[in-house]
């Protein structure tokens, strides 16, 4: 590995962050697309309204639920969650809406559920997408009305809940295919929040990339220093398809394996996991041409962030983009700006 090119952590790499509250995690967050993101969140965290997060797996739909819940007028009381896919189909009723002694064999006690619990707080209800049909009426009927019973009883109780529920997959889809009521789908979707893959942020990399190499070099008790740009290079290039938490235990993995005060990322295998097929051989000048442009591309064109991206000065980068002939579509005589 080059580690004679490094990237130091610089006051440029100080990224923005949304701190959830003192003790609680922060929330990296520096390209456009997460921004909005956090920006809609803040909006609707005001109000009482139903919100669905979606976004592929380790995307930070659960941070996110978090951050609403922080930013909204019910702080103060609990966030209950739960996760419709880890609970065996049978207790599941049972976990949301609780029940009364003896409502089935081996119910031996009354037992709240997860909508009582969080009366004047906020429900994450993770994984919504597998909350199975029979129980969906129930649902429906609980965030339409605010009331429901518990298992085996009869009395309506009525609970003041905000729903915050989450998925990965596409309740449309699921609708259309039979698998997920309509009725349930339109109320869970007065507010869609979708948190984009992190293939899809690339300028969110470098800076997480710095927040979990900072968080377990102190954790490991190392001093980890610089980044040599060609591992933040693989980085940044990655597709991540575990994203933030893949990029996370890669980061922890990484501090464990350095030595010394330069991160010792393990890059080959993100190269492997990429399955990079090994393309016909051509010159350096028109690697370099074709990085430069993809990276271009990754940033909508914008000099200042892919330079953070390539690990270079953006004058090294417009000197470079001059060099090779790259005309930027939205500069005027190949004059560029930030
Ligand atoms: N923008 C971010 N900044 C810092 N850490 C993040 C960010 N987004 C996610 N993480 C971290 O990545 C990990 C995964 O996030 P989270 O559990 O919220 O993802 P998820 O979308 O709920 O994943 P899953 O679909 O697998 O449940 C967590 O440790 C979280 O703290
Ligand atoms: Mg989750």
């Amino acid at each position: 590995m080059d580690t004679c090119v490094t990237t130091n952590a610089p006051e440029r790499f100080t990224p923005n962050r949304a701190s959830l509250g003192s003790g609680e995690q922060e929330i990296i967050a520096e390209s456009r697309k997460l921004k909005e993101v956090l920006c809609q969140a803040e909006m609707v965290a005001a109000t009482n309204c139903t919100v669905i997060i979606q976004g592929d797996t380790g995307t930070g739909k659960e941070l996110i639920a978090g951050f609403i819940h922080q930013r909204s007028p019910r702080r103060q009381q609990a966030l209950i969650k739960i996760n419709c896919a880890a609970i065996p189909l049978g207790l599941l009723e049972s976990e949301l809406f609780g029940h009364e002694r003896g409502a089935f064999t081996g119910a031996m006690a009354q037992r709240l559920g997860r909508f009582e619990l969080a009366d004047k707080g906020s429900l994450f209800l993770d994984e919504v997408g597998d909350i199975p049909m029979e129980l969906q009426p129930k649902l429906l009927r609980v965030l339409q009305e605010q009331e429901f019973e518990r298992l085996g009883g009869t009395r309506t109780i009525q609970t003041n809940v905000r729903l915050i529920a989450a998925t990965h997959r596409n309740l449309a889809q699921m609708v259309e295919k039979g698998t997920f009521r309509p009725d349930l789908f339109y109320r869970l979707s007065v507010f869609p929040i979708t948190v984009p893959a992190l293939r899809d942020r690339p300028e969110d990399i470098p800076h997480l990339v710095w927040h979990y190499t900072n968080t377990y070099a102190r954790q490991f008790n190392r001093q980890i220093e610089s980044i040599p740009v060609a591992a933040m290079e693989s980085m940044v290039n990655y597709s991540w398809p575990g994203n933030i938490r893949e990029l996370q235990n890669f980061i922890e993995r990484a501090v464990i394996l350095s030595r010394g005060s330069v991160l010792d990322p393990p890059v080959r295998e993100l190269i492997r996991l990429n399955h990079q097929v090994p393309v016909e051989p051509i010159t350096l000048r028109d690697m370099e041409r074709a990085h430069i442009l993809r990276t271009l591309e990754k940033t909508n064109g914008q000099l200042a962030s892919a330079a953070v991206l390539l690990g270079i000065p953006r004058s090294t980068l417009f000197y470079r983009i001059r060099r090779l002939g790259i005309v930027l579509p939205n500069h005027k005589s190949g004059k560029a700006t930030a």
